[in-house]
């Protein structure tokens, strides 16, 4: 059976992508991106973790309408409706779940959440000839004997069932490349994202008790949480504190643009990361909050978290090389933005 076999259209006709996960963090500021570029938009989203709040004010910051289809993007069936009804032309695959923590305690969830979504959109868009694939993945694929910046070709390899799904994802999307020269997949691989749309109407709104840092920042700040607790104070870094390569989500989602654009343009598979190459530590973020904002933080020093390593960085070259992309906004942005979201959305989306 022929797989993948159509051509790629051609010229500049107004493309209409699909975003799955798009009402999320990540893919509603993505979808403000498209909207502004004069892309149509398509998202399906079982809002598992978000909440169709998020496409509200995605469209009424840019004045152009969202298409929302609420269902599980495992539902082949209700996939290939949406196909069938819109022409689409590039996939971005956001949908997934994202704990790592939770993936240890309920790795069969996160394995089928995750692995099925990308097989049946990969399955729908064989038969509907859709040949270009974005996909989310992660900083976490790297193995941790890497040397810091991290390179593209450095060694794969996971510690926690989340990152063994977007490996395993990205070895499928490898596989089908290889077997279909036809089908084009851009692998983008994020380093920590944060910070919000700077006019504070979409952010990050976790459920529950933040894992990640910024999120934990500006519930505290807010005194929605007592005290932030710094993981470990005695890593080989220049302050004993983790570091990391924070980048602004705004610069993320357009990261996404640019990857479309190349999809459009190339075949075969490219895993790309999308990173700043600057790493900053706990501290660095936790001060440059507080100046920024002008607001105090309390925190203590705790043990390390199980599973962090001391520094993770990227070198964000070939994205500049092959997408024509870079990070633009800095620290004083990030911290500036996310903050304004969570001062504006105390509550988030949900009672906000
Ligand atoms: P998010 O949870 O805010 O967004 C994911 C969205 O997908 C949510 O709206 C959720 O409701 C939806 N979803 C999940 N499973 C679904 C399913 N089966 N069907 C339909 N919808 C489903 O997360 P995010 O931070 O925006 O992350 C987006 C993607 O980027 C994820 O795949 C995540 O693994 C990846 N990623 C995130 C980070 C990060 O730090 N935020 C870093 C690297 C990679
Ligand atoms: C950042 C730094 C912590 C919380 C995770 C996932 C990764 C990717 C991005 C999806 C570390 C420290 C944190 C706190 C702290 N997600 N910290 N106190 O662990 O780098 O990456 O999100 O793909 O897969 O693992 O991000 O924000 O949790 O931590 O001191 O309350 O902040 O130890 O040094 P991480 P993070």
């Amino acid at each position: 059976m022929e797989f993948f076999y159509a051509k790629k259209p051609k010229g500049d006709v107004k493309m209409t992508i699909l975003v799955t996960g798009g009402a999320g963090y990540i893919g509603s500021h993505t979808c403000l991106e498209l909207l502004d570029a004069g892309y149509e938009v398509v998202v399906v989203d079982d809002l598992r973790n978000s909440d169709a709040e998020s496409l509200n004010r995605v469209e009424q910051l840019t004045g152009k309408p969202i298409t929302f289809y609420q269902f599980d993007a495992r539902d082949e069936k209700k996939l290939d409706e949406v196909f069938t009804k819109h022409n689409i032309s590039c996939v971005i695959h956001f949908a997934g779940l994202k704990a790592v923590g939770e993936s240890v305690s309920i790795p069969l969830t996160y394995y089928h959440n995750n692995l099925v979504s990308t097989m049946a959109l990969c399955a729908v868009m064989n038969k509907h000839n859709v040949n270009n694939f974005i996909f989310s993945s992660s900083a976490t694929v790297y193995a941790q004997d890497n040397e810091m910046p991290l390179k593209e070709d450095g060694h794969l390899g996971c510690t926690n069932p989340y990152g063994w799904t977007k490996f395993m994802c990205e070895e499928i999307l490898k596989d089908i490349a290889v077997a279909e020269p036809v089908f084009s997949v851009v692998l983008l691989r994020y380093f920590n994202p944060i910070g919000a749309h700077p006019s504070g109407m979409i952010g990050e709104d976790p459920a529950g008790i933040p894992n990640n840092l910024l999120p934990y920042i500006t519930q505290t700040a807010l005194g929605r949480l007592e005290r932030l607790t710094v993981h470990g104070d005695d890593y080989d870094t220049k302050d004993g504190t983790g570091v990391r390569d924070y980048i602004h989500v705004v610069d993320l989602a357009k990261g996404h643009l640019k990857a479309v654009e190349y999809a459009r343009k190339h075949q075969g598979c490219e895993a790309v990361n999308l990173g700043t190459g600057v790493g900053y530590s706990v501290l660095d973020i936790l001060h440059a909050f507080e100046s920024e904002n002008d607001v105090k933080v309390p925190y203590v020093i705790g043990p390390r978290r199980p599973g962090d390593i001391a520094t993770v960085y990227a070198d964000p070259q070939k994205a500049k090389d092959m997408l024509g992309w870079e990070a633009e906004l800095g620290i004083k942005d990030m911290v500036r933005d996310a903050w304004n979201w969570q001062k504006k959305n105390p509550q988030g989306y949900r009672k906000g």
